[in-house]
């Protein structure tokens, strides 16, 4: 009994078959009236007692085996008969699979809107290398050469540049970087336009940064740049308040501090009055009322000049976001990483947002 067991089982475990009709051929061999597990019970009956239950549960085991193998063959079958005739006899009845709708990722959503702000007052679009030189986004705005920016602590370098000079002035020159901000954008605008001037940048930058929630090696900017004959820093404020007010509502209010730019003179950072508490102090904007959200200033002339435009003549302004910030404003979305590790919890919570 014990070998016609075993041999079953194989005979089970190798068991194939081609069509419906072999699927129940192979049933009615083993598990029909007169299959040969079906006689294996009936020879069950005269076991010795004692050897009962040791047999008993083998060929429960066997039978199981070869009702699940029988079935995972009969459905093999029939899949691949509906897949030949294209589906016409499967269930028509049954549900598609469902379409997972996308949503847009809340960066590249508030991008949008700032975009379509400055489009609003005039201003063009303008995109540049991620990759840059040491010229466009340090030479050519003012930095001087000590400038921590310019350390590989703060910059990701990608290569040392051109050696030039000769003897004691041999120095690399120009090396490449993953450019640090897009005002970068700004000086390569400014090196092939006609006067005025009027393009925000946006796009993404890199920063050697320690990640954590406050920080991280990569963020997004918008920078912008107006240029022309008399510019003066009322016209900047102006459009920065205009700015605030079309971003997080009508109410809105802007203050500047004197800050510091290598690239421009005289610098400001914004903070617009808290859009959860009004102004009155919340934890949002720890109990200030008022909330940061850009850097700006005129242009120094020494940047107008290393582009070949007239410092005499034509004066601007600049001014610089981070697009994250603006979210996190947006949103009380506190931890910077979220926006970079692609959780499909976080970014479904935007797909509302259109
Ligand atoms: N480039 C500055 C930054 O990345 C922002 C800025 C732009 C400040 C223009 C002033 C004017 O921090």
């Amino acid at each position: 009994m014990k070998e016609k067991i075993e041999a079953l089982m194989q005979e089970v475990a190798a068991l194939k078959a081609a069509s419906r009709q072999e699927v129940e051929d192979a049933r009615v061999r083993l598990l029909g009236k007169k299959g040969s597990i079906t006689e294996l019970f009936e020879e069950f009956r005269g076991v010795a007692p004692e050897m009962k239950r040791e047999f008993g549960a083998k060929l429960n085991v066997l039978k199981n085996a070869a009702t699940d193998r029988i079935a995972q063959l009969r459905e093999e079958v029939e899949n691949k008969a509906a897949c030949a005739d294209g589906g016409a006899s499967g269930d028509l009845s049954m549900p598609g699979d469902p379409f997972e709708l996308g949503s847009r990722h809340p960066v590249s959503i508030v991008r949008q809107e700032i975009v379509d702000i400055f489009r609003k007052f005039g201003y063009d679009v303008a995109e540049g290398p991620e990759i840059e030189d040491d010229w466009h986004v340090f030479e050519a705005l003012n930095f001087p050469p000590e400038h921590p920016a310019r350390e590989m602590q703060d910059t990701f370098f990608v290569s040392e540049g051109q050696l030039v000079g000769e003897g004691e002035e041999k120095h690399y020159w120009n090396p490449l970087l993953l450019r640090t901000h897009t005002s970068s954008v700004q000086v390569r605008t400014m090196e092939r336009s006609q006067l005025p001037i009027r393009v925000i940048c946006p796009g993404r930058v890199f920063r050697n940064e320690a990640i954590s929630a406050r920080a991280h090696c990569i963020f997004h900017q918008v920078e912008g740049l107006y240029i022309d004959e008399g510019v003066t820093f009322a016209d900047m404020k102006q459009a920065i308040l205009l700015f605030a007010r079309e971003m997080f509502g009508p109410e809105t209010q802007i203050r500047m501090r004197p800050s510091y730019f290598p690239f421009t003179e005289p610098s400001a950072e914004v903070d617009v009055s808290c859009n959860i508490c009004g102004g009155k102090g919340c934890n949002i904007c720890k109990g200030t009322g008022w909330l940061e959200i850009l850097g700006c200033g005129m242009v120094d002339p020494n940047v107008l000049e290393a582009s070949g435009i007239d410092s005499k003549k034509y004066s601007g302004f600049a001014f610089g976001m981070g697009i994250e910030r603006i979210a996190m404003l947006k949103w009380q979305v506190k931890d910077l990483r979220n926006y970079f590790e692609n959780d499909l919890r976080f970014l479904k919570e935007f797909n509302t947002v259109l």
